[in-house]
């Protein structure tokens, strides 16, 4: 092969793979919409409610984790590059009326979360790697986190959880191997850093 069919050949895998990542990421975007269509009101369509409040939208969420799992091209060689100090988020889509941002999250060994609540809905799935999760309740009369308890989420693994206290937990790489997962956020895209995480503090 000369070096013009190469450098062809090359371009050719590279249009490839960039269409099947944009079609894997419309096919999620589409299980989403179906999820906030799934908890619409049709008496009141344009009232603002908390689709998280409904059980449809949860199911729907999980729905569209566990189909974006078998979708290979979703996430991309440079969505799963990670960093050597603290765990990487890459935005891979947001939607256009705001509502929710899809991206992925490389965890090194020894890297993990702070302990948080969340200001909004949230959905996860693990990719690859085994993530440890941990869980907390929230102690009113200390104003902090107790721990419940510690378990593994294993590839394939989806969760699932409201906004407020309800819900505290830490994800962590304990393992010796990088871990990827995918994050759905109920806020628009510039939004992801700051209006996810209710970080809180543990309470022995
Ligand atoms: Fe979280």
């Amino acid at each position: 092969m000369n070096a013009p069919e190469f450098f062809m050949l090359e371009a050719a895998s590279a249009i490839s793979a960039a269409t099947e990542h944009a079609a894997a990421v419309a096919r999620l975007c589409a299980a989403l919409d179906a999820a906030f269509d799934a908890c619409r009101r049709p008496s009141e369509p344009d009232a603002p409610t908390d689709p998280s409040r409904h059980a449809a939208f949860a199911k729907g969420v999980r729905a569209a984790l566990a189909q974006a799992l078998a979708d290979p091209a979703l996430v991309t060689a440079a969505q799963r590059e990670g960093s050597a100090e603290k765990y990487r988020r890459h935005l891979i889509a947001a939607d256009p009326n705001g509502r929710y941002a899809i991206a992925s999250l490389v965890w090194q060994p020894g890297h993990a979360s702070p302990i948080h609540a969340h200001q909004t809905w949230c959905g996860y799935a693990v990719l690859e790697g085994t993530l440890t999760e941990t869980l907390y309740r929230w102690d009113e009369a200390r104003g902090g986190a107790q721990t419940v308890r510690s378990h593994p989420r294993a590839p394939g693994a989806i969760s699932f959880g409201a906004s407020g206290r309800a819900n505290i937990h830490r994800l962590a790489n304990d393992s010796t191997a990088p871990c990827i997962s995918l994050h759905v956020y109920g806020v628009a895209g510039e939004q992801m850093a700051t209006h996810v995480n209710d970080i809180v503090a543990l309470v022995l």
